[in-house]
Order: C-alpha cells, then structure tokens, then sequence
C-alpha cells in the first residue's frame, strides 16, 4: 500500500525539481558536485626517503616455554607471543632473533632491524648470556657510530644488563615479587625527558605510583642502594623508578642509559595486555594503556631524530 503511494509522490516531487531547476537555469547538482563539503585534499605518495617500515628484533629464549610440553629438544628456544603483539599493536614488525642459530646469521639480522629487546625468562649463563652480551655491546657500537638503535630489556633482561654492565655475575639479589603486581615509585625530581615515561599522559603517570599498573614476576633484582655503589651501574644508567616486593624489600625498577637509548625494565610491558596466564596481571584500563604507551615509546624511538639524552653532571647521585 505504501508503495503505492511513495511512487505519485516521487514522480510529482522529481517533475516540481526539474521544474524549478528549468525556471532558475541552475542545473540540479548532486552533493559531491557542489562546494557544499569542503574540498578533501589528496593524500601526497609516501615520502621514499623516509622509513616507516619499523621492523624489532626479539631474542628467543632457551626451552619452549612450556616445561617441555611442547618442545623437548634441547637446543629450542621461544619468543612468548606477548613480545610479538607487543612489537606489531605499535606498528612494527618482528625479525626472531634466535640465540643458538650461527653467530653470523644473528649479527646479519640484527643489520636489518630497527631495534631490539631482550625478554624475560630464567636463563643467566652460557651461550644465552654470551650472546646477550654481545648483542648489547653490538647496540653500543652501532648508536656511538651514529645509529640511532634501541633496545628494551625486560625482566630477566634487566638482570642480565644489571650482570654485564657492573661486570658482576654475582651482583644480583634475591627478591619475593613472582606473579605480583606493583606500583612504580619515581625517584625524587627525576627528569622523565628523554625516557619512556616521557609521553606518558600526567593522569596515568600520576596512577603509576598510587595503583599496581605494572606486572612484576621476578626472584631477583638489585636495590637501589647497591646500584647506586656501583659506579659501572650508576655512571651508565639513571634509575627512574623503584617498586617495593612481597616483604617491602626495595629494588630498582626501571632503569634508562644515560648517552643510550637502553631502557631496562624489571616489570613486564607486555602482559598487561596479552598475557592470561598469571593471576597478578593487572587487565584494567589503564593498564593496558601502559602496554600501549611503552610499545608506543620503544617501536617509535628508533625514529625520533629529534631524541636528546639527558646526560647528567651527577652521575651517581644519592636517591
Ligand atoms: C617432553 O618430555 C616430558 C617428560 O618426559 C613429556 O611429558 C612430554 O610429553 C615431552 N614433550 C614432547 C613434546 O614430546
Ligand atoms: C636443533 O636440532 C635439530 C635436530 O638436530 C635441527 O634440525 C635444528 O636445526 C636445530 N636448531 C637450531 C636452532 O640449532
Ligand atoms: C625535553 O627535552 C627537549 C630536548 O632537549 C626540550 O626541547 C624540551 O623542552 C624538554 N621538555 C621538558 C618538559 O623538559
């Protein structure tokens, strides 16, 4: 019945337009014919001088991270998926970096990525160690030649950078923060320019150090105090933050190189949002936002030409 209707209707209203259009002599123009939308400006073709074509290498880790039930030969290794959507939810791409393959292999790849990071696990010594080392002296060598490359140590990877810069196998120390999650206390007027916390929205900052935003999973760690003793520690980092275990047992949080764009962190940026595994993980808003903010920070560092370290004339102030 309706239909009915509608079409006298239409056909009456089309003839009244052509009609009026005939009347005015202004031809009758369909939206995106007249200058009633501003015109949209065309999108310029990539500039091929510049990279946006982010690419990170991750360091697998010895085993398969499964206790064996995966994977029980002893030379596999494993990159837990969080690293991975870590890397890609900021818009790079990952290049594994597998520990065991041949060392010329390693360093060939390690000359197509953008950056690297070093993820948590358990393995403190042998080829794993070695190869840890040697990539990080490879990052050094490359940022004094003028290769603006990051790198991200997390978790054991902070402990493994704590070893090798102090040159102390034994520096480390034991603490109870296994499946906890923490706070993140910054240290008095510490000067976040420069560091991953830099962009860092101030509400959020502000909740970092009121609410367990961050995952912490670790047996050892290093207190504030003893790093600040060991000038090879405190002359090349800056501590950022500290958090409190278990028994209220103090130890450095995040670290940031002062001439280096090597950040070390003892807490886990990627959990937050990709991991289900352990009850700690906090899942809230906000922390996913820190996931975010950090994949954000370290996937874009690599390209900040504009990044200026903040080297300071204090170098191992007391906290
Ligand atoms: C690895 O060994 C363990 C213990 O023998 C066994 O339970 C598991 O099924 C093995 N995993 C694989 C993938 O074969
Ligand atoms: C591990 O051992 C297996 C079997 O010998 C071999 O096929 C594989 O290539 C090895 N992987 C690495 C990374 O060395
Ligand atoms: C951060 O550092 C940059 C470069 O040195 C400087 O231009 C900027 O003003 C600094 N911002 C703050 C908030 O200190």
């Amino acid at each position: 019945m309706m239909n009915y209707l509608w079409i006298p209707m239409l056909i009456a209203l089309s003839k009244e337009l052509a009609a009026n259009a005939q009347s005015t002599g202004v031809p009758l123009l369909l939206p995106s014919e007249t200058h009633f939308y501003p015109k949209v400006p065309r999108c310029p073709a990539p500039d091929p001088n510049l990279n946006f074509r982010p690419v990170i290498g991750i360091l697998s880790h010895p085993g398969d991270g499964a206790s064996g039930r995966l994977n029980n030969a002893t030379n596999a290794s494993y990159i837990a998926a969080s690293y991975v959507k870590f890397v890609e939810s900021a818009g790079a791409r990952v290049i594994p970096l597998i520990y065991n393959e041949p060392s010329e292999i390693l360093h060939e790849k390690l000359d197509l990525v953008n950056g690297v990071i070093f993820t948590g696990g358990w393995a403190k010594s042998g080829l794993y160690f070695e190869v840890v080392e040697s990539i990080f002296k490879n990052v050094l060598k490359k940022n004094d030649a003028g290769d603006h490359f990051p790198l991200l140590a997390i978790c054991l990877g902070f402990e493994l950078l704590t070893m090798v810069v102090s040159k102390d196998n034994n520096i480390l120390e034991g603490f109870s923060a296994a499946d906890q999650a923490s706070t993140l206390q910054f240290v008095n007027n510490v000067n976040i320019n420069g560091t991953v916390f830099q962009r860092f929205p101030p509400v959020l900052l502000k909740k970092l150090s009121t609410e367990c935003l961050v995952m912490q999973n670790h047996r050892y760690g290093i207190s504030p105090e003893k790093f600040q003793k060991t000038e090879r520690l405190c002359s090349f980092f800056k501590i950022l933050t500290t958090s409190a275990d278990e028994d209220d047992k103090v130890y450095v949080s995040t670290v940031q190189a002062h001439k280096y764009p090597v950040t070390a962190v003892q807490w886990h940026p990627e959990k937050n949002a990709f991991e289900w595994g352990l009850s700690g993980i906090p899942h809230s808003e906000e922390a996913v936002q820190v996931t975010q903010h950090v994949a954000n920070f370290f996937v874009r560092r690599g390209f900040d030409e504009v990044y200026i370290f903040d080297i300071l004339k204090n170098r191992c102030p007391k906290l």
